[in-house]
């Protein structure tokens, strides 16, 4: 085991304060459950939605849909990006033997990319089967058509149970109208990923027109039956991923 964390448990404000009533305004109402003012938090998240591709040098190729996605370094020649990926997914496989994927920004307009994705399996369809795209340096496929993309090369991977995070070098990137008729490959273009959300610009997540898909927008554009699906496949992977994540604790865990 290469390191332990001390055995706890969420230790919620009402339990050590008691149920307090404070009518300040833009105070926490202490009626509402703690747990559930966390559910709620969560849920005011608006996370970009990102297309992960992978493909193995054995030909084996596939993808999902995920908002577990961070940019991991503020080093602009030295971009890197922190993805998690559920274990049991079919593309966690291919990212592990491959070694490296492709993440793309989808358009607004790129909806059914997400039904495709991030409700199906790629143990039982070829997901890229009739979906315009070429092999990138590092062999992962890209998808044309995305708002950008970058390709990365995996550093290290931890284990948190339900998922691996994987510590990734961008390698390659684009971020389309950014640099019309330019080379890829160029550092210039890496450099433009890399700041796109830096201090100089206005972060993206501040536009709301910079035709970027996030998760509220994908909700409200979704058809109701697809969201139900959404839904219920969350709920589903909710469940297997508690117990991935209690197992990982029990066996990561040291008595305090
Ligand atoms: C909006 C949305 C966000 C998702 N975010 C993640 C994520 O961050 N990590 C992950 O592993 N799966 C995520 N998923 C689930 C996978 O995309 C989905 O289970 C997919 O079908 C797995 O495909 P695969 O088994 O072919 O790899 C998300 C799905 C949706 C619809």
């Amino acid at each position: 085991m290469p390191w332990s964390v001390r055995k706890s448990r969420p230790v919620w404000r009402s339990e050590r304060h008691g149920q307090r009533r404070d009518n300040r305004p833009g105070a926490l109402r202490m009626e509402t459950k703690p747990e559930d003012q966390v559910a709620e938090l969560l849920r005011q998240l608006n996370p970009e939605i990102w297309l992960v591709t992978a493909a193995t040098a054995a030909g084996r190729r596939g993808g999902l849909i995920a908002t577990g996605v961070m940019s991991a370094s503020i080093v602009a020649e030295l971009p890197r990006v922190l993805v998690g990926i559920a274990c049991r997914h079919a593309t966690a496989g291919l990212i592990g033997e491959a070694g490296c994927f492709a993440l793309h920004l989808l358009r607004p307009e790129q909806t059914d990319l997400v039904h495709r994705f991030g409700l199906m399996s790629g143990r039982t369809i070829d997901k890229l089967d009739g979906i315009p795209h070429q092999p990138g340096t590092t062999g992962s496929p890209i998808v044309a058509g995305c708002r950008g993309w970058l390709e990365c090369q995996v550093e290290t991977a931890l284990d948190g149970g339900d998922r691996t995070f994987y510590l990734a070098q961008v390698v390659n990137g684009q971020l389309a109208g950014v640099t019309s008729g330019q080379s890829v490959a160029e550092p210039t273009v890496l450099e433009q990923v890399a700041t796109a959300d830096s201090a100089d610009s206005p972060p993206a997540s501040s536009r709301t027109d910079d035709g970027i898909l996030r998760l509220q927008t994908l909700l409200a554009a979704l058809p109701d039956e697809t969201r139900a699906e959404m839904r219920r496949q969350r709920e589903a992977d909710a469940e297997s991923d508690a117990r991935a994540i209690r197992s990982w604790r029990a066996s990561h865990t040291r008595d305090a």
